[in-house]
């Protein structure tokens, strides 16, 4: 188990069950070189999005690392003033521009955006028959958008990228996925670093001699959910990749379960604020 341990998405694509966020990464050095860190330390799955404005510099990064291209997973998303089925494929065309590739690996909506997502997704469904993705998948979706996306979809998202740490399990979404064979992607798996100095977490931290970020990593690779976690910083990359060599009990599972208080850190999927 290692960095290049990789999930079987429903459409048969492998994807490296962690990767790199690039969330407010700013363009230029400092993405270049959060991602050409990640890649030495050997991180080969990178994920950033129109939105992040940053994705000019993860391409540069990833060319000038030497790596062949198809041994990095790249993802990208669809940002929501630019959805609508016209309007998507415009942005996949502009993100592979900035990104210097013809293909990314996944390709997402960010949002379920009301009236548009429907129609973007008829988009993605055309970007991934024209190779332009190797995947699709939509972000921070319900299940009552999935249901609603499905009732009309010829293809159904390889994965949902939803807020998932142990403040937020999520569970309802999380097992609607499992139903459908969708699988749970993590974004904010940490938490955003927000509450690492929180007592359960800094008791198992102790007990399992990891850090309380690698004590929520093991517990989402156990529950089978692709993380994530992001940093500039070359030793937290390190140490966020780190976390095969030990395993969580069933009881430590369900201890770090029993911290969901629903806490949400970003937006509620239906109460979209952009
Ligand atoms: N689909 C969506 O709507 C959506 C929304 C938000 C994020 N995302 C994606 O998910 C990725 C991860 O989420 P996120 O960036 O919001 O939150 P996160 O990965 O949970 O946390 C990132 C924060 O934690 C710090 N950090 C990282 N590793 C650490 C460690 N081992 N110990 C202590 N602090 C640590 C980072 O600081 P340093 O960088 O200074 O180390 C940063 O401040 C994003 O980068 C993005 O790619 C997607």
């Amino acid at each position: 188990m290692s960095l290049t341990t990789t999930k079987k998405l429903h459409n048969g694509v492998e994807i490296p069950v962690i990767g790199l966020g690039v969330f407010k990464v700013p363009e230029g050095e400092s993405v270049y070189d959060a991602v050409r860190s990640a890649l030495d330390i050997g991180y080969r799955h990178i994920d950033t999005a129109s939105f992040y404005q940053n994705e000019t510099g993860v391409g540069r990064a990833i060319a000038d690392s030497g790596i062949p291209r198809e041994e990095i997973f790249v993802t990208t998303k669809v940002w929501n003033d630019e959805q609508g089925y016209d309007e998507t494929l415009l942005a996949i065309d502009q993100s592979l521009q900035r990104l210097g590739m013809d293909y990314v690996d996944l390709y997402l909506i960010h949002w379920a955006v009301p009236g548009k997502y429907k129609d973007t997704w008829r988009a993605l469904e055309e970007i991934n028959k024209n190779g332009k993705a190797r995947a699709i998948g939509v972000s921070n979706f319900l299940p009552h958008h999935l249901e609603d996306l499905m009732a009309d979809a010829n293809i159904k998202p390889m994965i949902n990228q939803i807020e998932l740490h142990p403040q937020l399990t999520n569970v309802a979404t999380r097992e609607f996925c499992k139903e459908n064979d969708i699988a749970v992607e993590a974004w904010a798996p940490i938490g955003k670093a927000s509450y690492l100095d929180d007592p359960v977490l800094q008791e198992l931290s102790k007990k399992y001699d990891k850090t309380a970020a690698q004590v929520i990593l093991r517990w989402h690779y156990q529950n089978g959910t692709i993380i994530i976690p992001k940093s500039v910083r070359a030793s937290r990359q390190k140490e966020n990749a780190d976390i095969f060599d030990f395993e969580l009990s069933s009881d430590d599972m369900n201890i770090i379960d029993g911290m969901n208080i629903d806490n949400r850190l970003g937006s509620h999927p239906d109460h979209l604020n952009k």
